[in-house]
C-alpha cells in the first residue's frame, strides 16, 4: 500500500488523539517511533494491515469505526486537499463514485507501483448501485468507509452497506 495512505491516517489520529498515540500504533506495527512515511513509499500489505489492527487497538475502536473515521478524513478533508482535481467534474456523489475507476488509474500515473483497487458497477434498479471491489487486500470495509464519506461530502444521504463480502449496495435518493 502507498504511503499516502498511511500519512493521512497520522494526520488523522494525530488531530484527533495527538501524535504519542501515532508513536503507539507504528512501534505496535513494527516501525520505529521515528518512522517517516513517505507518499510514494511501497508499504508492504501486512506491514499494512498491522497499521489497521493496531489502530484499531490503540484507539479502542472497531474495524468498522477505524474505517469509517479514514474514510470521512479522507475523502473530505486530505483527498479534496491533496487531489482536488478530481472533485472538480464531479457534482453528485454519483458522478465521483461512477468515475471511480478513472480516479485511481490516474493516481497510478503519479505514485510509481500504486495498485489501487478496481470496481465494477452494476445498477440493481434505477437507484440502487451494486459496487463490486476487486483488490486482493480485501479492504472491502474500507470501501464502505470512503463511500460514506462521499455521501457526507455531496451532502447526500445515501443508503451504503455491505451485501457480500466484496459487493457495497448504495441507494440514491
Ligand atoms: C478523490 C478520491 C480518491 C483518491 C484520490 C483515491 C486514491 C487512492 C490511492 C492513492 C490509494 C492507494 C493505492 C495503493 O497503495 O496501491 C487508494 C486506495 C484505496 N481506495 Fe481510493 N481514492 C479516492 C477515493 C476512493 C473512494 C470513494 C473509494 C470507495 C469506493 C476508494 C476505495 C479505495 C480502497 C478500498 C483502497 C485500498 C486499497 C485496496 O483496497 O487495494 N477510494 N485510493
Amino acid at each position: 500500500m502507498k504511503g499516502i495512505i498511511a500519512i493521512s491516517l497520522k494526520r488523522l489520529v494525530k488531530k484527533e488523539y495527538g501524535l504519542e498515540k501515532w508513536y503507539d500504533i507504528l512501534e505496535r506495527s513494527g516501525f520505529s517511533k521515528y518512522e517517516l512515511i513517505k507518499a510514494s513509499d511501497d508499504l508492504d500489505d501486512a506491514k499494512f494491515l498491522n497499521i489497521i489492527a493496531s489502530t484499531c487497538a490503540v484507539l479502542d475502536i472497531t474495524l468498522e469505526q477505524a474505517a469509517d473515521a479514514f474514510g470521512d478524513y479522507w475523502v473530505n478533508e486530505y483527498a479534496p486537499e491533496v487531489y482536488s482535481v478530481y472533485y472538480k467534474n464531479a457534482k453528485t456523489a454519483k458522478e465521483l463514485i461512477l468515475n471511480m475507476n478513472n480516479v485511481h488509474k490516474k493516481v497510478v500515473l503519479d505514485l510509481e507501483n500504486a495498485r489501487p483497487p478496481t470496481f465494477e458497477f452494476e445498477w440493481k434498479n434505477d437507484n440502487t448501485l451494486l459496487i463490486n471491489y476487486k483488490s486482493d487486500r480485501n479492504l472491502a470495509i474500507l470501501m464502505i468507509g470512503l463511500l460514506k464519506g462521499v455521501s457526507k461530502y455531496y451532502n447526500e444521504d445515501l443508503k451504503i452497506r455491505l451485501i457480500s463480502d466484496n459487493t457495497a449496495e448504495v441507494v440514491f435518493n
